[in-house]
């Protein structure tokens, strides 16, 4: 993942920067006192939910949204600072892509690139010149004359990007640009701009709602809730040990256990679970998941443990492994299996046990 292209020296300095918009006749902060800092060279993704104040961060970066408050700093400019004139010229150094590709559907690929050079002191042959190396960069050479309309989700974002690039910026703004596509061609995007990232030292701000997407491009990451960052920091670092709650709902439903406990927990027959079955969630992390701790459970206390549900998920080199199972056995060798679950740093959850009379409390026991 090291990058000779990235440097130390942040090329975006965003120094307590708030945005405070009027809704329905109060105050709200999409935007609320965020310092970010950006290394030139560096993918840097932001990620939160939908409301979390993503876009509007962004923005304040080319300054499309001006702050209410705090410092926009890019390249060693104070946007803030510059006459009209200069702002503008700033402006063309960031480019942006979005979900929504935002095309010109009457003009062709060739002529979307090159729109925003018409207002550039340069002749069409050389215009012409510039939009056709870009779309060859982007791989579309053979479709300079198709309309957006003929194109697939994918192959429009490439003429966005193309477009995007036009003006020779140093930065590159992201905006869900592949929430639109399936996971295939999201791939083939994302590839697209980490070559962009390591041939063009084009340093990238990455936003998305979905960990996979920063987890296959990003080197840092900031994560969003109203209109702070909650955490940040090196990628692997981050999602491998969360700090925050928000942080591990992220890292949990990458892992598709988000999507496997609501369908474990909606199931009728696991609701009436006899009085010697626990349902249990188990999640652990580095050496938990390389010993053979369920079969220790069967050797040890004679319990037998059926898997419903079983994925690691790997964020740099740590992994964390996801379980869920029903353990069924005598009362005592429940307790006395997840006591050892507990012992070697696994997180026990449980989620349903047999509710016949005189249910006995395993709560002490997990957590
Ligand atoms: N122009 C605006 N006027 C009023 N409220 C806005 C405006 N733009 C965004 N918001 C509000 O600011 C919050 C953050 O929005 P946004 O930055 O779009 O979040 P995200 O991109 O993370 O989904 C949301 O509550 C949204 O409704
Ligand atoms: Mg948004």
């Amino acid at each position: 993942m090291f990058n000779m292209a990235e440097s130390t020296h942040p090329i975006i300095n965003l120094q307590n920067v708030s945005v405070t918009f009027q809704s329905n006749g109060k105050p709200l902060n999409a935007v609320d006192k965020v310092d970010l800092q950006i290394n030139r060279g560096d993918i840097y993704g932001i990620i939160g939910y939908s409301g979390a104040g993503k876009s509007t961060l962004v923005r304040t970066i080319n300054l499309l949204q001006q702050p209410t408050a705090g410092t926009v700093t890019v390249s060693n400019q104070n946007l803030q600072a510059l006459s009209e004139s200069k702002l503008r010229a700033a402006r063309k150094k960031i480019g942006m892509i979005f979900q929504h590709f935002n095309l010109l559907n009457s003009r062709t690929v060739l002529n979307n690139v090159e729109y925003p050079l018409l207002s550039q002191p340069i002749h069409k042959p050389q215009r012409q010149a510039k939009a056709k190396k870009l779309l060859e960069l982007v791989g579309l050479q053979d479709f300079e004359y198709a309309y957006p309309d003929q194109l697939s989700g994918g192959q429009k974002q490439r003429v966005a990007i193309a477009r995007a690039l036009a003006n020779d910026p140093d930065i590159l703004i992201s905006d869900e640009a592949t929430s639109a596509l399936d996971p295939k061609t999201t791939n083939d995007i994302l590839k697209l701009l980490k070559d962009l990232n390591e041939t063009l030292g084009l340093t990238i701000v990455l936003i998305t709602h979905e960990m996979q997407v920063i987890k296959s491009v990003c080197r840092h990451v900031a994560v969003m809730d109203q209109g702070k960052i909650i955490e940040r920091g090196d990628v692997a670092e981050v999602f491998s040990n969360p700090q925050q709650p928000l942080t591990q709902n992220f890292v949990d439903s990458s892992a598709n256990v988000t999507e496997a406990l609501a369908q474990i927990k909606a199931d009728p027959g696991l609701q009436n679970l006899a009085k010697n079955e626990r349902l249990l969630f188990l999640k652990f992390r580095g050496q938990a998941t390389k010993q053979s701790l369920i079969s220790d459970l069967t050797e040890l206390y004679h319990l037998k443990a059926n898997i419903l549900f079983a994925n690691i998920e790997k964020i740099g080199t740590a992994s964390i492994g996801y379980l869920i199972i029903v353990l069924t056995g005598e009362t005592r060798q429940l307790a006395n299996g997840i006591n050892l679950l507990n012992r070697n740093g696994v997180r026990v959850q449980l989620i349903a046990s047999g509710k016949k009379e005189g249910v006995e409390n395993d709560q002490a026991t997990v957590s």
